[in-house]
């Protein structure tokens, strides 16, 4: 399974939570950055709802970037491979964005500085992340099944890879301890009923990558694991089943202050 190239069909809770985000977004917006932009879909969506003069979407995956210069070959939107923490500005953007890329930063002062400078006085910055260690409680359960049946010891040496925050509060403190002032802040419960497909689609999309990075543990990941767990979702998803879900997203906009 290579996720990169199957993130494009296997987003589906990071597409829906990106059009309520737009409800946070300025009608239009001359110029426009796009954070951890992916394979380019929800890009897409950002730049028809504001209609930009000028919009530059990044990612520190170069595999996502051609990825989404392949899926929008005609596109009038710039696809860029760089990081936040290294992206020099080359103009002063009226809109940020970064709906779910945030809780994979490296280096969050580093990462919160370039935004601020990269914002107009007048501009904002909006963002979409999943929160809560335990942000999906059906894929905790699911990943217990598999840890305890196949690397009990693994799965004692777990720890979550990206940052998320407990309370959305968090999130505000946060921005407004680096000059930012919040103009909203909501969370948001995603509640699906899922086919079997479509919750390995889901898990596919962030799950997995969650628990098959090696720095998720504290001890050498088998390596076999991967494969392992892939085939177990596989056959955990056969079939006619059902799965109900619950996934938690904090969506908040915020200003720099002089
Ligand atoms: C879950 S995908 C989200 C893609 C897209 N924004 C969406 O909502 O469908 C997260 C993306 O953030 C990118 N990313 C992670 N850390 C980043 C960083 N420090 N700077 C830029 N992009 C980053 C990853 O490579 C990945 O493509």
């Amino acid at each position: 399974m290579n996720y990169n190239l199957e993130y494009y069909t296997n987003g589906i809770v990071q597409f829906d939570a990106a059009k309520e985000l737009m409800q946070l977004m300025p009608k239009q917006a001359d110029s426009v950055l796009d954070i951890g932009c992916g394979s380019g879909k929800v890009s897409h969506l950002i730049y028809e709802h504001v209609l930009p003069k000028f919009m530059l979407a990044i990612d520190s995956s170069e595999e996502m970037i051609n990825q989404a210069r392949l899926l929008y070959p005609d596109s009038k939107l710039l696809f860029s491979h760089q990081s936040i923490e290294q992206f020099v500005p080359d103009r002063a953007f009226e809109l940020i964005t970064a709906n779910s890329s945030f809780q994979w930063y490296q280096d969050y002062d580093a990462s919160i500085n370039t935004i601020k400078n990269s914002l107009r006085s007048s501009g904002v910055f909006v963002l979409q992340t999943p929160y809560k260690q335990d942000w999906c409680p059906q894929v905790s359960v699911l990943m217990h099944q598999f840890f305890t049946h196949h690397y009990p010891d693994l799965g004692q040496n777990f720890k979550l890879p990206c940052m998320h925050f407990d309370y959305p509060e968090q999130y505000v403190d946060l921005f407004e301890s680096k000059n930012f002032t919040t103009v909203s802040l909501k969370t948001r419960h995603f509640e699906y009923r899922f086919s079997g497909d479509d919750f390995r689609k889901f898990f596919m999309s962030g799950a997995y990558k969650v628990y098959t990075l090696a720095k998720s543990y504290s001890v050498a990941m088998p390596n076999r694991f991967a494969e392992d767990l892939e085939h177990f979702v596989n056959v955990k998803t056969r079939g006619n089943k059902e799965f109900e879900v619950c996934i938690s997203r904090v969506m908040a906009s915020f200003k720099p202050i002089e």
